[in-house]
């Protein structure tokens, strides 16, 4: 703890004033004693919570925990609510929001008289936008995962969320599955709080967040209904008080050695293919420069020791009870950077040093993983000029290198009014081209790269085809999906050109995704190219579709960059 350590919220709550009055005055309205104001480091509670937003339904519980923590360490707590993205609900996609989310989180801190941030999360976008707002004003900060639902249970089964959403909708298409079947496995799937248990994005991220160094040492694979859970919300608001008396910053735990670490765990957990946008862009709100090759070059023949679906066969409540990733982290000891400091003040290293794990069925050693190499391949070619990306371990394998005949479908309404029409002339080694759904092209970068296969080929029992788009999949999805394909179709990338009949070479091996077309022709096709319409006149939409970055820089927007710190320009009056 620094002797005279620095409290922003004096600036407001020590004054002697009449703004000093007018700050305290109106906030006396709640029942707060004189000293609950001076020389006490206030602890921002940035609540996702919201009724629309199901898999963070448990946080407002969890902020008053989090409150007591902040008490109990000579703190004082304030609650705020944030725009939240529930991730099955909102319409078109979260992730047109997750700007927008970000934005409401920096500007909410910053005006604020907080010295310290506590950031409650947990459906896939809450983690990243959050992460994005408080970054860019580099408070104190430190992140509660909401924690995922318990196993499904199914029938006898366990079953996934997302995972068993994709394997119910191929089994009504082939036939095996009823409606009543859904009905039934509706409840059973979602059957506690806590968002999807399945290596999906809420989870990736969550662990990645601790893989940063950004929640204390475990968090990550509690079940949001386990009592531990809990404990680790009030532990986490005794911190923050002792970060802000150390003033220790966002800054300090994030450093591009926490980048490459969470990079490299994110392999070995055989994480979402959406850490590499969300990544991106929380790297660039704190100063540090990614890019899409990091990921291959530092993450690619990372190995797999993690075996959760959908790659695998367990879920999060058995990584939990397994040592969670505290022993993957510790497995990693020798290819991290184990000095990385976290915000309970200790190394990465220190941290989780001889984790000890409890079913080796559910984390492997690096000596015995699931799989050799488990990063996400970067794919460069004609086809996507600033990159595509592809994760190995989601697919059959067996198309990892192959030569296919291109059927293309202009748009997702496109898709879906052909895709089961008997006249699509399609069979299991074509490659299905899905443009249309980039970032500025929906708009908003939807999961849906992972197009459900033509029915009549589910029946013949294909179940796996390559698909290729620049939209993205859910990290609960699987197939030789290729994704994040960039430039998008809709500002003119090689995947505009693209034509039914065109020959398409993937080769995971050499990184290679080429269109066999020649120069000559897709200069041609390019001269009778012409830009769509935007899809916004006015609006929200309108700044997004203007000033939204590619794929490959993490769709955050042009301006939003960086960070412009803690200070606030101007003063109330
Ligand atoms: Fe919220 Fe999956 S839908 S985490």
């Amino acid at each position: 703890m620094k002797k005279n350590f620095y409290l922003r919220s004096t600036e407001w709550f020590g004054k002697d004033d009449k703004m000093g009055f007018v700050h305290r005055s109106w906030l006396r309205n709640q029942g707060h004693p004189d000293h609950m104001f001076r020389g006490k480091p206030v602890i921002g509670i940035c609540n996702t919570w919201s009724d629309l937003t199901p898999c963070n339904g448990h946080l407002r519980e969890f902020a008053e925990i989090v409150k007591r923590g902040v008490y109990e360490a000579g703190g004082f707590p304030l609650e705020f609510p944030v725009m939240s993205l529930g991730e099955t609900i909102m319409k078109p996609s979260t992730m047109l929001w997750r700007n927008l989310a970000s934005m409401d989180v920096e500007e909410t801190i910053r005006a604020n008289p907080l010295d310290g941030v506590v950031l409650l999360t947990g459906c896939d976008k809450t983690t990243p936008s959050t992460l994005m707002g408080a970054a860019s004003v580099n408070l104190p900060t430190i992140v509660v995962p909401g924690g995922p639902m318990l196993n499904g249970k199914f029938r006898g089964k366990d079953v996934g969320s997302g995972t068993l959403t994709w394997q119910l909708s191929e089994g009504i298409k082939a036939g095996t599955v009823s409606k009543e079947d859904m009905i039934e496995a509706e409840s059973c799937m979602s059957r506690s709080a806590g968002h999807c248990m399945t290596m999906g994005t809420a989870s990736t991220m969550a662990c990645m967040v601790e893989a940063l160094g950004l929640t204390l040492p475990g968090a990550s694979a509690i079940p949001a209904v386990d009592s531990r859970k809990k404990v680790m919300a009030h532990l986490t608001g005794n911190r923050i008080v002792e970060m802000v008396k150390e003033e220790m910053r966002m800054s300090d735990i994030l450093t591009r050695e926490a980048f490459e670490n969470a990079i490299k765990i994110n392999s070995a957990i055989g994480g979402s293919t959406n850490l590499i946008i969300h990544m991106i862009a929380i790297a660039g709100r704190i100063g540090i420069k990614l890019n899409l090759d990091d990921f291959d070059k530092l993450g690619s023949d990372m190995p797999l020791l993690l075996n959760l679906m959908p790659a695998g066969k367990y879920l999060m409540e058995d990584f939990y009870y397994a040592g969670g990733l505290p022993v993957i982290i510790d497995e990693l000891k020798n290819q991290i950077h184990k000095d990385a400091v976290t915000v309970n003040g200790k190394t990465i290293g220190e941290n989780c040093k001889n984790a000890p794990c409890y079913n080796r069925d559910v984390i492997a050693s690096p000596e015995k993983p699931f799989k050799e190499k488990a990063g996400i391949a970067v794919l460069k070619g004609n086809l996507c000029e600033n990159g595509a990306v592809i994760k190995p371990s989601a697919t059959s394998g067996k198309l990892l290198k192959h030569r296919g005949r291109a059927v293309v479908f202009e748009n997702i309404e496109e898709y879906h009014a052909r895709i089961d029409d008997p006249m699509l002339d399609i069979d299991e080694t074509c490659i299905m081209v899905l443009k249309g759904v980039g970032p500025v092209g929906y708009p908003g970068m939807p999961e849906v790269g992972n197009m459900e296969l033509p029915e009549r080929l589910v029946k013949k029992g294909i179940t796996d085809m390559i698909r290729i788009s620049d939209g993205r999949m859910s990290g609960t999805a699987y197939g030789t999906v290729v994704l994040h394909v960039s430039p998008e179709s809709t500002i003119g990338g090689n995947l505009a050109l693209v034509k039914n009949g065109d020959m398409i070479d993937l080769d995971v091996e050499s990184r290679v995704l080429h269109l066999d077309v020649s120069d000559e022709e897709l200069q041609k096709r390019r001269a009778n190219w012409t830009t769509p319409d935007p899809v916004a006149e006015r609006g929200y939409v309108r700044m997004f579709i203007e000033h939204v970055e590619q794929a490959d820089k993490g769709c955050d927007f042009d301006f939003l960059t960086g960070g412009s710190g803690s200070a606030v320009l101007r003063d109330l009056h």
